[in-house]
């Protein structure tokens, strides 16, 4: 309680003195002005509020009292938003190749805290205070009035004792709690899920603007009500939501499940990145059609569903990850006879498999999946809320008999040619990324 009690006078210090000044706001950049902005990225493009250092509290001072909240909300990847050993790597060659105009804008989300407080740059996080290393934390959400731009993170920010939430009614000895609409919408996790690259216009991340226009958006099934609930299916999860807290009928879960079990698994979250599985298992469904024609050729169309998310499998960083289809068709005595998509031994995925993905063009059209470099989208294919795609494949079967077909939906949160980039550039080797089966099917066919 001692650390609860230095806390509790620093912030009342803070609210004599009028700490949490705004020291100055700048409008953002509106949409019709981005394709405007020159080739540079500038900052207060991005940061239309700076604060005073330490304005945005350490999620540990929050960790006293709402200790459930604060342990799933800390193996979650918003609390590694900016120690990410994969995110990292990625920033520094972002960083280095613009000369810095990448770093407050990959910081906004990244590390929210830091480029509100001006703690950002230098771009190696040397000048960070506790809070800012830890992500997107506590205090940086809860401290929310409102969303004024819908992407490139757009957030107002209030920092200080009220603590803004859901719901309102309840009492802290600590801060003040207040309502706002805000947190219930799933605009408030939009404006952070859609990255648009300034200069270009290229939608990076376009999750908020492919949920808003699809079946979930239009009937208000918000990013929460999939993401803040321990699985998918599960609309109850009662608890409370501080140790003194009321007991309430459904608790929204902060541990953001999404694909990222490799991830999870590294940092020794064993049961985070089983629910994360949970999750990419409940996106999909693959269904086979098969027919042999005369000259003993399958005819094998995959349909892929996207049955459980509410935006684009796969969505997000794209691409760096991947979905693909494997298949295999083995004889009667369990020999193979075809196969797609299979790991090679470098734990590279076959490049002629079929990829669910994104990739950028660069500005000599060649394809990247470097995003700061991205002048358009050079390949797309993805598979839309409740719809499907399909693939035929023509395969030759060597004669006549029984064939055992299988196929598999993976996918990689990573691809293994970025963790190999990863240790060209840093020389650090990251374990090989592992695959994850989302949904499978398998078929029976005589010729
Ligand atoms: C990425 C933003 C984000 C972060 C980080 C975050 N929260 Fe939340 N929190 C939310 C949203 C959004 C809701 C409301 C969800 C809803 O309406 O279903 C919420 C709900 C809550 C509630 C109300 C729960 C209830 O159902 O009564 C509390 C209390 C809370 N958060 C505390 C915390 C604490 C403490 C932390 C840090 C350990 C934290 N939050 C981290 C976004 C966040
Ligand atoms: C002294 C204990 C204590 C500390 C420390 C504390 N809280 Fe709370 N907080 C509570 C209690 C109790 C409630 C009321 C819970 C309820 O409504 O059931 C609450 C409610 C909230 C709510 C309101 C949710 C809603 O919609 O009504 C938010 C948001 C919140 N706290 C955020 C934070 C953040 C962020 C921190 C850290 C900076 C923090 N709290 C630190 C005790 C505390
Ligand atoms: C301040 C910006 C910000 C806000 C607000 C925000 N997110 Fe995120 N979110 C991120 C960033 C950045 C990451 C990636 C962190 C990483 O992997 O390094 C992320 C990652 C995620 C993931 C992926 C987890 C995984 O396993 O890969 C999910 C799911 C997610 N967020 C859901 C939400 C939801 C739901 C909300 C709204 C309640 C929300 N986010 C609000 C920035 C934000
Ligand atoms: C109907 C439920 C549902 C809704 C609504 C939903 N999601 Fe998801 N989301 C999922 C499922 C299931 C997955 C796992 C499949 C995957 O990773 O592609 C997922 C994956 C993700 C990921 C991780 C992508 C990856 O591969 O690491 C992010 C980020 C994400 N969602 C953000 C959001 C945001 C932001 C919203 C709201 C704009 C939202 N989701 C709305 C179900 C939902
Ligand atoms: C508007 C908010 C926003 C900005 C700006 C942003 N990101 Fe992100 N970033 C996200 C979100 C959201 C995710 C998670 C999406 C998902 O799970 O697929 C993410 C995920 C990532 C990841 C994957 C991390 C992992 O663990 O898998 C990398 C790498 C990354 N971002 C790099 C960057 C770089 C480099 C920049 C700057 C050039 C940048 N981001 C700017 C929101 C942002």
């Amino acid at each position: 309680m001692k650390n609860l009690f230095f806390f509790a006078l620093s912030a009342s210090l803070l609210a004599f003195l009028g700490g949490n000044k705004l020291l100055h706001a700048s409008p953002g950049v509106g949409p019709a002005e981005v394709g405007a902005v020159a080739a540079t990225v500038e900052t207060k493009a991005v940061i239309s509020q700076l604060f005073e250092p330490g304005s945005f509290e350490d999620p540990k001072v929050c960790s006293t009292c709402h200790r459930d909240i604060y342990s799933e909300w800390s193996k979650s990847m918003h609390a590694y938003a900016w120690e990410d050993k994969w995110y990292q790597p990625d920033y520094l060659l972002a960083h280095q190749q613009t000369d810095g105009a990448t770093d407050v804008l990959c910081g906004a989300c990244h590390a929210p805290i830091a480029a509100r407080t001006g703690l950002l740059p230098p771009a190696d996080g040397s000048k960070f205070d506790a809070a800012s290393r830890r992500g997107i934390s506590c205090d940086f959400c809860h401290t929310v009035t409102g969303v004024s731009q819908m992407y490139n993170m757009g957030h107002d920010s209030a920092p200080g004792n009220v603590k803004r939430g859901p719901r309102g009614d309840g009492k802290s000895l600590y801060h003040e709690v207040k309502n706002t609409k805000i947190h219930s919408k799933a605009a408030f996790c939009g404006s952070c899920h859609m990255v648009i690259h300034p200069a270009t216009g290229t939608h990076i991340i376009d999750t908020w603007d492919d949920w808003k226009n699809n079946e979930y958006g239009k009937q208000g099934i918000r990013c929460q009500d999939c993401h803040m609930t321990p699985t998918p299916g599960i609309t109850q999860s009662p608890g409370r939501a501080a140790l003194m807290g009321k007991p309430r009928e459904n608790l929204a879960f902060h541990g953001f499940i999404g694909g990222s079990s490799y991830a999870q698994d590294e940092m020794g979250n064993h049961e985070q990145a089983e629910l994360s599985r949970e999750f990419l298992r409940a996106a999909a469904e693959v269904k086979l059609a098969e027919k042999i024609t005369d000259d003993g050729t399958l005819e094998l169309t995959v349909d892929v569903h996207n049955v459980g998310a509410g935006h684009k499998i796969p969505t997000g960083t794209t691409y760096i990850r991947i979905m693909w289809l494997q298949i295999e068709v083995v004889d009667s005595e369990g020999k193979l006879v075809y196969s797609s998509g299979m790991v090679d031994d470098k734990n590279y995925v076959d490049p002629n498999a079929v990829f669910f993905r994104v990739l950028f063009k660069d500005a000599e059209g060649n394809l990247t999946g470097k995003s700061w470099q991205a002048h358009g989208i050079g390949y797309d294919r993805r598979i839309p809320a409740k719809g499907k795609d399909s693939e035929t494949y023509r395969i030759a079967l060597p004669g006549k008999g029984d064939y055992k077909v299988t196929s598999r939906l993976m996918y990689r949160s990573m691809t293994q040619a970025s963790l190999d980039a990863i240790f060209e550039q840093t020389g650090e080797a990251l374990p090989p990324v592992v695959s994850v089966e989302m949904a499978a099917a398998q078929a029976k066919v005589k010729f």
